[in-house]
């Protein structure tokens, strides 16, 4: 079981992840820090840019020992299991493992939507809510739950509107583009594809420039060739905002073409098993998930999650959609 890390991580100290028992805690280092020449980004605030190390120092995301119960009828549920993990500033991570095993109850726990049964989280070195109540956090769900009666452009807008500020018409036009929306600013959801959908509430998820995103399966229902295009919009986004990045899936590829690390749960209850490094350069391409390097990454971790399925930690039946469409309050569908 997870020892409880110290409340409040300095600064200073390098960037780690670990979990109950997990001898693959590991510590960041210089050399994940080199990336590819990148895009001119025409950043308009203080975080890295492409070609730049993300402030590994400075942790934006932080699960310290934190178990989560759910008392079901007379059961408990352990959801997850001293599990600590901590996102720097400006990075993406990704989060794996079989269905079932928390990694929703990490990104809930994250958006301050559960409380930890036991331990602590901290965004920002502060309570969640405190992040979200500034708008500077946002989460994109499983499912997209845009406004069917509103346009695209409309349903990008709506965090002005639940902020209570002026809507940014600059903003909705650039979040169009870089999702590639344009065409399609007026059109109503059911005019657009699954795809178009998810990329709109990315969009949307995008609106108030968040310093934290919260990624819940995004493409979870997409097709392999349209959550193939997401992904490399989405990490044509990232790395044009450096947006501190938390996505959970349960695809190995996916996980691994966008993340500077990929942190896997093993099944419920969920702790954390392995941290692996990303190295790979950025920008990440087509070309990448051609290479050998990538594939060596993605069949390792392919292997660590089928090793947890021989061990009797199995997906549901239908999987994450299920369990996601069943234990979401209402408010977040
Ligand atoms: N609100 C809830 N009430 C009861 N059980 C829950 C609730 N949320 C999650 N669980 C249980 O916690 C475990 C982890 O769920 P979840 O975080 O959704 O897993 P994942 O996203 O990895 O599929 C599952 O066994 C699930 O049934
Ligand atoms: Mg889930």
């Amino acid at each position: 079981m997870g020892e409880s890390a110290p409340a409040s991580i300095p600064a200073s100290i390098p960037l780690t992840v670990s979990g109950a028992g997990s001898e693959d805690g590991i510590v960041a280092d210089e050399k994940r820090n080199k990336r590819g020449a990148g895009v001119s980004a025409g950043l308009d605030d203080e975080r890295p840019g492409p070609g730049a190390a993300a402030d590994r120092g400075q942790t934006a995301l932080e699960l310290s020992g934190v178990t989560k119960h759910f008392p079901l009828r007379r059961r408990v549920t352990v959801a997850l299991d001293g599990v600590d993990l901590t996102v720097g500033k400006g990075e993406f991570v990704s989060l794996l493992g079989p269905s079932g095993c928390g990694k929703s109850t990490v990104l809930r726990l994250l958006a301050g939507l559960e409380e930890p049964t036991a331990g602590q989280v901290r965004v920002d070195g502060r309570p969640p809510a405190a992040l979200v109540g500034e708008h500077r956090l946002s989460v994109a769900f499983q499912q997209h739950a845009l406004l069917p009666w509103a346009s695209v452009a409309e349903n990008i807008a709506l965090p002005f509107r639940v902020a209570g500020r002026p809507v940014d018409r600059a903003r909705i036009a650039e979040l169009l583009r870089l999702t590639g929306l344009t065409d399609f600013a007026e059109a109503r959801p059911r005019q657009l594809s699954g795809g178009m959908c998810q990329r709109a509430a990315v969009a949307r998820a995008l609106a108030l420039d968040p310093e934290v995103l919260l990624l819940d399966e995004p493409f979870g229902s997409l097709d392999a060739v349209t959550r193939r295009r997401l992904n490399f919009e989405l990490a044509r986004i990232w790395t044009e905002r450096r947006i501190t990045t938390l996505l959970v899936t349960h695809d190995v590829a996916e996980a691994v073409l966008l993340a500077d690390r990929v942190v896997v749960l093993t099944g419920r209850p969920g702790r954390v098993r392995h941290v692996e490094e990303v190295g790979l350069s950025r920008p990440r391409s087509g070309r990448l998930t051609r290479e050998a390097a990538f594939h060596d990454i993605v069949d390792r971790l392919t292997a660590l999650l089928d090793g947890d399925l021989e061990s009797g930690a199995f997906p549901e039946e239908d999987g994450d959609t299920r369990s996601g469409r069943r234990l979401l309050p209402r408010r977040a569908r």
